[in-house]
Parts: structure tokens; sequence; C-alpha cells
């Protein structure tokens, strides 16, 4: 079992769910399959991560790209993504934990936007932990969203161009709103980003993980955070800076 200290947990953590379709290839059986196991383990990690206290918790379930992937596989993945949500409506309302979703959310087809709309108003009120869906997302296309408001504004007399600054961009992007990304976990093996959080990842923890998704467990989460709290965050800084100074350790005789 992996101790994890209490006090320290990462407030916020992504993860770029990866690797399913190896994990299908590797049984001889269609990728699709990895999807529907993929599910499974959102399942784990989602109840996990409520059971420990994160309070935001972001998974990459669907990038922009994604969409030209076979059709075949896209419909799989849409159709899944029906299922969790139908299937997971009560239990995230139980458990407190606000479903959102973050991207071109108008590229999904309607019968997806039929359960998403509803339960992201009401899983909304007093949330113990927000739950983000990453869909049809690119970490590119939500900086260059963020840009254009501004533009927007600057053009009609409402801002001025050197107000353009980093945190006016930020309040732009949705999936910051619960804060930058403390840690990020890519699993199946790749040691890449694939326009995942771009802004927000500034100043994250990276941990890579070889398991691919659908073997991911709640125990590998939990590795995955005592290995963030054993790093030291300096944002810029040096040590002494950033770490308590050691005080009042008084030697006996
Ligand atoms: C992640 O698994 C799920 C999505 C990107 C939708 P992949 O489908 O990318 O699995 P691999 O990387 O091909 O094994
Ligand atoms: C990243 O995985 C996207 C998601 C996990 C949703 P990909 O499988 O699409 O990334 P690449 O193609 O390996 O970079
Ligand atoms: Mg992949």
């Amino acid at each position: 079992m992996t101790l994890i200290e209490a006090r320290n947990l990462p407030a916020h953590v992504g993860i770029i769910m990866d690797g399913n379709g190896r994990w299908a290839q590797l049984r001889g059986s269609p990728r699709c399959e990895g999807h529907r196991e993929g599910s499974a383990s959102v399942r784990r990690v989602v109840r996990a991560a409520r059971r420990i206290g994160l309070r935001a918790l972001t998974l990459y379930a669907f990038s922009e790209q994604n969409w030209a992937r076979p059709e075949e596989e896209v419909d799989a993945l849409m159709e899944l993504l029906r299922e969790f949500l139908l299937s997971e409506r009560d239990e995230l309302l139980d458990n407190r934990i606000r479903l959102n979703a973050v991207g071109n959310l108008g590229r999904l087809p309607a019968v997806v936007r039929a359960v998403l709309d509803p339960l992201r108003d009401e899983s909304g009120t007093a949330p113990e932990m927000t739950l983000t869906l990453a869909l049809s997302y690119g970490g590119r296309e939500e900086i260059a969203d963020a840009a254009k408001e501004l533009a927007r504004e600057v053009a009609s007399g409402r801002m001025r161009a050197d107000e353009v600054t980093p945190e006016a961009l930020r309040k732009h992007m949705p999936s910051l709103e619960v804060g930058d990304p403390d840690l990020v976990i890519r699993t199946g093996g790749e040691r890449r980003i694939s326009n995942f959080l771009l802004f927000g990842l500034a100043y994250a923890e990276l941990h890579f993980s070889d398991t691919l998704w659908p073997d991911f467990e709640a125990e590998d989460l939990y590795k995955a955070i005592a290995s963030y709290q054993a790093r030291e965050r300096r944002f810029g800084l040096i040590s002494a800076q950033v770490a308590p100074p050691i005080t009042g350790i008084r030697l006996a005789g």
C-alpha cells in the first residue's frame, strides 16, 4: 500500500488516459474493447480520487485530433461516453461530484449532449470534487479561443492591448476554472503531452506511467500522488525560498 500525506495533496490532477488501443491489440481484440475497459478504469479512478479528497480531476477523454480516427472507433467512443454518463449519474450526484466538460463541445453528437448538458447543470451545486472531462479538447485550440475573446474585447474598445496578460488569457480558459493542474499523469508509456492543458501545464509536475489505461488501478493513482509529494516545486525560485526553514531542533545534553 502506498502512503500519501493528507496535507499535501495536489488540488488539481489531470490524466492523459492513454493505451486503450494497445491493451486491446495485445489481446487480439478490436481497439474498442480497450476503450470499454478504459471506461471501467475511469470509474475506479474517479472513486479513488473522491475517496482521498482531491478537489479537481481532469480526464483527457477525447482530443480535437482524435476526430480523425476511423469513423467506427470515433462512434464507439461516443457511445461509450454516453453510456458512462448515464450509468454514473447517480453515483456522481450522491457523492457531490460536479461533472464539467471542456473542449469544442459543439462537435459532440446530439445524443451525447443530451445526457452531458443536464448532468453538468444538475451536479453543479456544493461540489466536493469537480470532475472535468476534456472532450474534443485541444490545448492550442483553447489558447486560440481565449486570444480570440481578448481580441474582440480590444477591438470593441472594452480592453486595452496592454491589458492582454497571462492572467487575462487564463480567465477565458475553461479548463483552468479549477486552477492550474498540480500533477499531470500520462499512462500508456508515451512521454508527451499531446495537446493537453498546454497553458495550465506551466508548472505542473509530470508523472509518466507505463501502465496501459485499462490496467490503471487506484493504487497507481496513489503512487503518482506519493511521487508528487516527494518533489519540491520551486516555481523559478531557489530551494531556500520555498522550503520551510528547519527551526526549533534542540539536541539533548
Ligand atoms: C486513449 O487510448 C484513448 C483515446 C485517445 C480516446 P488510445 O486509443 O490512444 O490507445 P493507444 O495509444 O492506441 O494504445
Ligand atoms: C492523447 O492520446 C489523447 C487522449 C488521451 C484523449 P493520443 O493517443 O491521441 O495521443 P498521441 O496520438 O499518442 O500523441
Ligand atoms: Mg494513444
